[in-house]
């Protein structure tokens, strides 16, 4: 069993890209500047958009964070995204969700300019993204994409699982691994909630991409010897080995699915911080294009 170790491959294009914001600073131009906007206070977007801020920082982008009171309209929610739109000196926007109930998210998504939009959820970026044309890709399944290239994983003609269809995760991977393209060329089944019998198709799959959010979802009995897991589940369970009280796991029992595995992905380091630095690596693109540069 190989570990799919996306803390270090994280780590490996965070030293890329702060090399190349070296270079754009010795040409006399500024860092590339992200923007995130939170509404309201759930914990786990503070936590993430938290850590996004941090990793800016690592690598010498410019990042801000937007807080905006959970009960703001959503007129006004819209103007703020049109005002940042507008910003030349802001390169990727994002606004972390979920967003609070009185909220459309898909107004949000779509006031975001297409070109800022490093999420990769604006209808255009997705539809691209369909269509095979060059787009801002969502972050976390172009962080998965990323790993199964490091690793030379073979995906050609092999059974790939996906289980979850959100629009974050499930439903672009799936699209992703059925591409026509060197990393992908899968089969691919998307399961959900309402999918039947989903031992039936695990056993089946050479590759499993769960992103469920129901920890330990997975267990040994339910996969093929050799199969391949991405697992994209990030759960907090009660613990009385952690000062905190409480620890992370994934959508997959990993101690007992790992002896059956050929790679799987650890939780935590693993799809994480390919996520995020898959955002990093967009707001790049992004004033790359916006620069004309190609550094
Ligand atoms: N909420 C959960 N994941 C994400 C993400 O990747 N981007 C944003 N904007 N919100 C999220």
């Amino acid at each position: 069993m190989f570990l799919l170790d996306g803390k270090s491959l994280s780590k490996k294009i965070k030293s890329t890209l702060s090399k190349k914001v070296e270079e754009i600073l010795s040409i006399d131009h500024r860092p590339p500047h992200l923007v995130a906007i939170l509404v309201g206070n759930n914990p786990a977007s503070q936590t993430y958009v938290s850590a996004k801020e941090k990793a800016c920082d690592e690598i010498g982008f410019k990042s801000s964070i937007i807080r905006l009171d959970k009960n703001i309209s959503q007129e006004d929610l819209i103007n703020k995204i049109s005002e940042i739109n507008l910003n030349n000196d802001i390169d990727g926007l994002i606004v972390q969700l979920p967003l609070p109930k009185h909220i459309d998210e898909y107004s949000i998504i779509s006031a975001i300019s297409v070109d800022k939009d490093v999420d990769g959820f604006h209808p255009m970026n997705l539809g691209k993204m369909v269509i095979g044309e060059s787009c801002f890709l969502p972050a976390t399944p172009y962080g998965i994409i990323t790993l199964i290239e490091e690793y030379g994983i073979e995906t050609n003609g092999k059974n790939c699982l996906v289980i979850g269809r959100s629009n974050i995760v499930g439903r672009p991977i799936s699209i992703l691994m059925s591409r026509n393209s060197k990393f992908a060329n899968a089969t691919v089944t998307l399961a959900h909630s309402r999918t039947k019998n989903i031992e039936k198709l695990t056993e089946g799959a050479d590759i499993i991409i769960v992103a469920l959010g129901k920890p330990n979802f997975i267990n040994k009995e339910m996969v093929k010897k050799g199969v391949v897991i991405i697992d994209v589940g990030i759960n907090r369970i009660e613990s009385n080995k952690t000062k905190s009280g409480w620890r992370l796991v994934g959508d997959v029992d990993f101690e007992s699915v790992k002896q059956k595995c050929s790679f799987i992905t650890p939780v935590p380091g693993g799809v994480g911080p390919m996520t995020i630095v898959s955002l990093l690596k967009n707001t790049m693109l992004s004033y790359e294009r916006k620069n004309n540069l190609n550094i």
